[in-house]
């Protein structure tokens, strides 16, 4: 081999890796808004099921997931003042943006930190169904930590701010097959109909059977215990009662309660 051979294969290799890194690079670029495009319409799609807007669910063709989207009314929920701020607009409001940006982050103290976040956004995006200008359901973003890694979901509830017509993980690293069982279509509608508050205001929602419900009170506050998964469902129990309680949206159901469902 001549002295120049090593050389010349070194370079044509160091060569071929800039083109390939180059390429996934621009590959990367290139689908970035396609690929925010798609997670977009994936979460309203969501939404959207959530509050009973898309009876069609998976099968709905995009362009129908956008029309209906418009359908929601999208306000930006003042957390610290328990009410909706107008100085945002709703459907322009970046939740993403939110979460990453420390001017928008406030501390959540330690002993209601269920959701094990540590800080949260001051304003989230809540999503209310109308009809003849009364909410009839309303779509709360949520966030906590799981078993293994964050996990993202929604919540809804009817227009009483009490009763649960639905819930949605959408992101989690929970093991497949045991604690991914809370995508599961069937763990998901034992949640339906089940009553998030007691009497008194306040939130109880939990497992069948995990001991944070009166027994006397289960038929109408608990959801179905996934066998072998009790740390994941037990995450996702606190991560809802974070939410609901006094430093999530609690203190904004209460006064949309108060108001009888009138946006206020
Ligand atoms: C490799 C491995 C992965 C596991 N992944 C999960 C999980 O994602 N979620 C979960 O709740 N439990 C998971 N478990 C089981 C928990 O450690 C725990 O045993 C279980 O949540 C208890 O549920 P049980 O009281 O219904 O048996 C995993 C266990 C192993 C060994």
């Amino acid at each position: 081999m001549t002295p120049e051979r090593p050389a010349k294969t070194l370079l044509v290799a160091a060569g071929v890796a800039v083109f390939c890194s180059l390429m996934v690079s621009a590959a990367i670029v290139y689908l970035r808004p396609a690929q925010v495009a798609w997670e977009e319409i994936a979460r309203s799609r969501t939404v959207l099921s959530l509050a009973g807007l898309l009876p069609e669910g998976a099968s709905a063709p995009d362009r129908m997931v956008a029309m209906r989207f418009r359908e929601l009314e999208v306000l930006v929920a003042d957390l610290q003042r328990g009410q909706f701020d107008d100085a945002f607009d709703g459907l322009s409001f970046d939740m993403d943006a939110a979460w990453a940006d420390p001017a928008m982050l406030t501390d959540i103290p330690r002993a209601s930190d269920l959701a094990r976040l540590g800080q949260r956004p001051r304003w989230m995006p809540v999503y209310l169904r109308m009809e003849a200008g009364a909410i009839r359901a309303v779509v709360l973003p949520i966030r906590g930590q799981g078993m293994w890694a964050p996990m993202q979901g929604y919540l809804a509830l009817e227009g009483d701010f009490t009763t649960i017509v639905g819930i949605a993980i959408e992101q989690h690293g929970e093991t497949p097959g045991i604690g991914e069982r809370i995508t599961d279509p069937a763990w998901q509608a034992s949640w339906i109909g089940k009553r998030a508050f007691s009497e008194a205001g306040e939130v109880r929602i939990a497992a069948a059977g995990d001991g944070r419900v009166p027994r006397e009170r289960a038929a109408q506050h608990t959801f179905d215990a996934i066998s072998g998964a009790t740390v994941t469902v037990s995450a996702v129990t606190d991560m809802v009662s974070y939410w609901l309680g006094g430093h999530g949206y609690g203190p904004l159901l209460q006064r949309l309660r108060t108001a009888g469902g009138q946006p206020p």
